[in-house]
């Protein structure tokens, strides 16, 4: 086979073909590590995988984190977050409409996720999208006296801010224990944070799990995150993946934000796997 790598847009996103990520050398997988740094986003299509493959490919990027909702992940493999509407003998096989705000991937935790790989098992015909924003990119676009402003600041993040804003009330999703609330405190990160590979700065808040720009009064904190979203999610750091079956897409947790789009009905099934890497350092 051979191996072919097409960048997708000018800031984020890149294609990578002519590969089987169940058999990679060493060579092959630098190749696929240095695409992740470069471009935030990967996607590998038509990959026949079991979840033990899964597992094992996302095992090379480093250690893999056990999400706190214990009851959506996979029995045999709780390394893979089952992430699905998809309900067999009434039984639900994950959580449906996950993610379906803007965030970053467990930027809750005292050390946050370096990345995340997910597998299209089931998608719908038409649908389902995620959505990913260059947090890089939005920094260098800033203006130098908002980077100056920004950047010695701190902000707290909590999962249960996401929780409570986004996910309550909708209809099809069990509420989130409260166990599994509590297990995990409010931690804090520098707003403005430096890829520990690539040296690029990086806009570390998101409108999931960021509750507040610490030392700033709420409503001042309130009006400078609102801004810092609307900036981050402007077409040009965007890049928008339309699933299909047998995908794999890695991205990169420290430079983007994502958000999956909740527009298909509940007889379209979805039904994704989930693994998410552990940074080697906190933020
Ligand atoms: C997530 O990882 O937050 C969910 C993404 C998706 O289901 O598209």
């Amino acid at each position: 086979m051979n191996m072919t790598c097409r960048q997708m847009t000018p800031n984020l996103g890149a294609e990578i073909t002519g590969i089987d990520i169940a058999n990679l050398d060493n060579k092959t997988f630098d190749t696929i590590y240095d695409a992740f740094n470069r471009h935030s986003v990967v996607v590998i299509r038509d990959q026949n995988i079991t979840p033990e493959q899964h597992v094992d490919f996302s095992r090379r990027f480093g250690k893999l984190m056990i999400h706190v909702l214990k009851d959506e992940l996979l029995e045999e493999h709780p390394e893979v977050y089952l992430i699905s509407n998809v309900v067999e003998n009434g039984k639900p096989q994950g959580r449906p409409n996950a993610g379906q705000y803007w965030h970053s991937d467990l930027t809750y935790e005292k050390t946050p996720s370096k990345g995340s790989v997910m597998y299209a098992v089931e998608v719908p015909e038409c649908g389902g999208d995620t959505m990913f924003a260059h947090t890089a990119a939005a920094y260098d676009a800033l203006s130098e006296p908002m980077k100056e402003f920004l950047d010695d600041k701190t902000a707290i993040h909590h999962f249960r801010h996401a929780i409570e804003k986004y996910t309550k009330n909708i209809p099809g999703t069990a509420p989130v224990p409260e166990e599994a609330l509590n297990a995990r405190p409010p931690v804090e990160h520098p707003v403005i944070r430096m890829h520990p590979e690539t040296g690029r700065k990086c806009l570390f808040v998101n409108p999931g799990f960021t509750v507040r720009i610490k030392d700033l009064a709420l409503d001042e904190s309130d009006t400078i995150l609102e801004h810092l979203y609307r900036h981050m999610t402007k077409p040009q750091f965007f890049y928008r993946h339309s699933w299909q079956p047998r995908d794999i897409v890695l991205w990169d947790n420290r430079s983007l934000m994502h958000c999956a789009v909740g527009d298909y009905g509940p007889e379209q099934r979805r039904h994704m796997h989930r693994t998410t890497i552990m940074d080697s350092e906190a933020a």
